[in-house]
């Protein structure tokens, strides 16, 4: 078996530790099959929402060869709108992350309980969501909230539940251990950093419909870094870490600040749907050329000698 491959996370199987990253390929199952065939070891859905939303107009999502900067909008048919979705997942042969939104703490509960009935191997809450019931106040800035919607989301679900915050919090540390202290199994961290805006000089406008986006992409490496060092420090449970992630280096270094498993996002649109593959090998052979496993690394960045 390779260095990096075959292993367990919060009791599931998982190929490698690698993860597709939520929102960047949508949900429909052939897709995201595609994603496990190409070495993707857990995938996640894009956030699943308590009504239908379209999204903002276009553009929404812009490459900058750096990074990216969109605004989505988090379009979504509703959780109770996607039953052909849920048969077709129900007969996948890989582990599925499913994640979840919503504007208020009954909404996530709502969603949740029924996502929970659809057997996803986990249920990723996404507390960064800005359209909520606080006039924009996104739940994962606040430890009270964060704690809330964990706990609500904690009781109805069968499935481990992961808690996916943001890098505006001002004490990401601080937000992690509200969502530990609220049961949460694991964090991920980070989702886009932003808002963020791009003019065309031309026009005089901003360039997004939306004006203002997050940021993604090896841009964001250094603050996701920081963010999964902080949450490391401040709680016991496992982190998915996420934020720019395009390499193998990159992944180890993540694994270094505190990641247990390492999220891949638009890495995709940068290298190929077999940006997993890729990542993989070459995390196993820094591993092999190190000789060392992954669990040999897991937040080494912290010791102090
Ligand atoms: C186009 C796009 C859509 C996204 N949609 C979601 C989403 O629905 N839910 C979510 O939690 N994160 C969403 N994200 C954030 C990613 O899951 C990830 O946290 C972020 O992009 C950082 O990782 P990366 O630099 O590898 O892309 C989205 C990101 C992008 C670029």
């Amino acid at each position: 078996m390779e260095k990096g491959s075959g292993m367990e996370f919060l009791g599931v199987k998982l190929k490698n530790p690698l993860v597709l990253a939520s929102g960047v390929l949508g949900n429909s199952f052939d897709i995201l099959r595609r994603v496990h065939e190409n070495g993707c070891g857990l995938v996640t859905m894009k956030s699943i929402g308590p009504a239908p939303r379209d999204g903002h107009n276009n553009p929404t999502v812009i490459d900058l060869g750096y990074g990216m900067i969109n605004a989505v909008g988090l379009p979504s048919p509703g959780y109770d709108q996607m039953e052909e979705e849920w048969q077709e997942l129900a007969t996948r042969d890989f582990p599925l992350n499913a994640s979840i939104y919503g504007g208020s703490v009954k909404e996530f509960e709502t969603v949740a309980q029924f996502v929970s009935d659809k057997h996803p191997d986990f249920i990723e809450v996404n507390i960064s969501c800005p359209n909520s019931e606080k006039h924009g106040m996104m739940f994962g800035i606040s430890e009270s909230s964060a704690h809330d919607v964990i706990a609500a989301v904690k009781k109805v679900s069968r499935v481990p539940v992961i808690a996916k915050l943001t890098p505006q919090a001002p004490d990401i540390g601080r937000i992690a251990k509200a969502c530990e202290d609220a049961g949460a199994d694991a964090i991920c961290a980070i989702n886009t950093l932003g808002p963020g805006m791009l003019i065309d000089i031309e026009t005089r406008t901003p360039v997004l419909a939306f004006k203002k986006g997050g940021l993604s992409g090896p841009m964001i490496k250094p603050v996701a870094l920081r963010c999964v060092y902080d949450i490391f420090d401040a709680v016991s449970i496992p982190i998915i870490g996420l934020g720019g992630i395009t390499t193998g280096k990159d992944a180890v270094e993540m694994i270094m600040a505190g990641a247990s498993l390492v999220g891949i996002g638009s890495a995709v649109r940068y290298r190929g749907i077999d940006v997993f593959q890729k990542v993989n090998e070459e995390l196993n052979q820094w591993l092999t050329s190190h000789d060392c496993k992954i669990a040999d690394i897991v937040g080494v960045a912290h010791d102090i000698s």
